[in-house]
């Protein structure tokens, strides 16, 4: 008998295939994340992020159309404010752009999914992630701010907020503000686990959030370790996080695949701008195929343990499910 040919038995033929899949791909488990920045009657292309589009709160739901018809069924948003300041008073704005985006997108569509990224570095004028002395950021001096936020977020009808800060002890301050305040049902996605990356630069300039002075690496993880990736997971569950957020995506899948089987939450990957500008720099210069690399991509995303994928091909990767190409 010829072992070598038994696996083969399950690959006979589509229907077989596909029945023994072991990831499997859906709708559901898509993030789209989106930059609504401050005004009015625009929407602009992002030329960092090709393909890409940032708006004003009143044209989110116009720009929501498309994804939504597609079955995007969660977004995430990012602010882009007009004032900046020392401490990134805009992010606690109730009439900032992520609060009124929030309020719009709920209005236009009250099934979808809001989660709102919480951070300072779009809002300071110096670009960190907190609030600044001496040149350092100061990590329990920043703690209320984000804790303020957040809750003007949910306040405006955020379902989850996300902090992508990496301060110490975030979680546990946000988690007590929003209960202090009778709003126990929204959850905390926390970026529990995520690296000082050059491979948000496109983001930074889509953003303009790039730190004016040093670097993140004093408060964003150091890409040599794994178990520290373990450590910050177990705090962020300690301290009340619904979910976790493993970023970036694909050259962390062995991140994403421990903390997936070391912790008993739900496993966010966020494939950042960076993947997406490679993918889609190579498929536009004709070297890749788009769909079935960016489906590849995605699949291993998934089967290296992610339950959620927070990415810019959220609307065509829901459009290419329905064509049936994430199951071949
Ligand atoms: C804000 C934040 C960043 C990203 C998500 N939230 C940038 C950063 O940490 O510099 C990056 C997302 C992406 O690259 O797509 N702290």
């Amino acid at each position: 008998m010829d072992l070598t040919e038994r696996p083969r038995r399950l690959r006979a033929n589509e229907g077989l295939r596909s029945m023994v899949m072991e990831t499997r791909v859906s709708k559901n488990a898509l993030v789209y994340p989106l930059f609504i920045r401050e005004g009015q009657g625009i929407v602009e292309d992002i030329p960092s992020l090709d393909g890409q589009k940032r708006c004003t709160p009143d044209k989110l739901p116009f720009l929501l159309e498309e994804p939504v018809s597609a079955g995007v069924r969660s977004i995430l948003l990012f602010g882009l404010p007009d004032h900046k300041d020392e401490t990134g008073s805009s992010a606690w704005d109730e009439n900032g752009p992520v609060q009124r985006a929030v309020r719009e997108a709920k209005r236009a569509f009250p099934e979808l999914t809001v989660i709102t990224d919480v951070c300072l570095c779009e809002y300071t004028s110096h670009g960190h992630c907190g609030v600044i002395k001496d040149g350092i950021v100061q990590n329990d001096e920043t703690l209320p701010l984000l804790a303020k936020t957040a809750l003007s977020h949910v306040r405006s009808g955020a379902d989850i907020v996300a902090p992508s800060d990496m301060m110490d002890g975030r979680v546990g301050a946000i988690r007590s503000a929003l209960d202090s305040e009778g709003f126990e049902q929204r959850a905390i996605m926390s970026y529990a686990v995520k690296y000082a990356s050059a491979f948000y630069g496109p983001f930074r300039d889509a953003a303009g959030s790039a730190p004016a002075f040093g670097d993140r690496k004093g408060y964003q993880m150091d890409p040599h370790n794994a178990k520290e990736a373990l450590r910050e997971a177990r705090l962020d569950t300690e301290e009340g996080a619904d979910i976790l957020i493993v970023k970036p995506a694909l050259p962390y899948l062995d991140i994403l695949y421990r903390v997936a089987s070391d912790s008993l939450l739900p496993v966010a990957a966020y494939s950042v701008s960076g993947e997406y500008a490679m993918l889609r720099a190579a498929a536009k210069a004709g070297l890749l195929d788009e769909p079935r690399v960016v489906s590849e991509a995605t699949i291993s995303i998934f089967r290296a343990g992610a339950r959620i994928l927070i990415t810019y091909y959220a609307p065509q990767l829901a459009r290419w499910i329905d064509e049936g190409r994430l199951d071949r």
